[in-house]
């Protein structure tokens, strides 16, 4: 069970600016006197301290396929931060990869595998959810689509050029077993482009409970958010090099203004918009990575 409390939220981020102010060198004396002082004026107002919506919430008795059940028919609408910082960084490393039969695994409603289609692969998507499915089908009329698990992809060994796989892997328990699907689907010298959400994201902006879950009561989907060092566990044993790895952060943008809310929202920043800039300015956001196959017998020495 999770005690989400909106005030307990803002003197976390007051928190992150301060600790961040002190590494980094913003906490001037201004800066630290005006997080206190905010932090005074945060305990003492009744809207966050007495009237603000506590919730206590379940974990995982909402599962992904009921979240992208929900979320299909508007994953794909303008405003995904995250989408808009992973897009462009993903685009690159595809832009740069060999033309041939390339996966989209984890679909979704197919915005990778519609960008491979238009560079001229040979596109395949697997995705587990039949919403996201139907509109990929949408998306990618020529496309092969298969509804299936990341951990056991119904393709032959060494079928796929390029496999890229966005956002998804916060979902999947165990990296291995996914991660050795992707290696045995791969031809050797294959590519497997990754992006996943940033570990400390999931600190600045814990996944919010939907309300109410599949059993009445407030629910918090179970992601696994990572240090790079499990990925690099995982995937370099399978025969994986390391092509490159990035960690984009959130370009700095002043906090939206608007009605200030007393319920778990993201939109409690408003409440105390420097420190929330100062908490989420350039901190990374995804991590994207560009693994290679090593051709079998000897290391890949080039992408080729
Ligand atoms: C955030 S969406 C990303 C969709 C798409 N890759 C993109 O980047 O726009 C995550 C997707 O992962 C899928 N997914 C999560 N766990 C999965 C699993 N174990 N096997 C197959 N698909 C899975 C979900 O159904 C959802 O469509």
């Amino acid at each position: 069970m999770t005690y989400l409390s909106p005030l307990a939220y803002l003197l976390g981020i007051e928190g992150v600016a301060l600790l961040r102010g002190i590494r980094e060198g913003g906490a001037d004396r201004a800066f630290v006197e005006a997080r206190l002082t905010e932090i005074r004026a945060l305990l003492d107002l009744p809207a966050l301290d007495e009237e603000a919506e506590v919730i206590t919430a379940t974990h995982g008795t909402i599962s992904t396929a009921d979240v992208y059940r929900d979320w299909a028919p508007t994953y794909d609408e303008p405003g995904n931060g995250m989408i808009e910082i992973e897009q462009p960084l993903v685009r690159q490393i595809l832009d740069g990869l060999p033309v041939g039969t390339a996966l989209d695994a984890a679909c979704g409603t197919g915005r990778h595998g519609a960008y491979l289609a238009e560079l001229g692969h040979r596109v395949i998507g697997v995705d587990q959810s039949a919403e996201m499915l139907a509109l990929a089908a949408v998306r990618l009329p020529d496309a092969d689509l298969i509804q299936a698990d990341l951990a056991a992809i119904p393709l032959p060994d060494d079928s796929v050029d390029t496999v890229v796989c966005g956002l998804a892997l916060a979902h999947v328990p165990d990296l291995g077993p996914v991660l050795a699907e992707f290696a045995r689907v791969l031809r050797p010298g294959g590519h497997l482009v990754i992006s996943d959400a940033h570990l400390l994201l999931s600190y600045l902006r814990p996944t919010l409970p939907r309300r109410p879950g599949p059993d009445g009561r407030p629910s918090i989907l179970t992601e696994y958010h990572r240090p790079l060092s499990a990925y690099l566990a995982a995937a370099l044993p399978l025969g994986f090099q390391v092509r490159h790895c990035a960690e984009p952060g959130r370009p700095p943008s002043p906090t939206a203004s608007g009605p200030l809310p007393t319920e778990m929202s993201w939109d409690l920043l408003r409440w105390c918009p420097e420190a929330a800039s100062a908490a989420h300015d350039d901190a990374p956001v995804v991590v994207i990575w560009h693994f290679q196959l090593e051709v079998s017998g000897g290391s890949t020495s080039r992408a080729s």
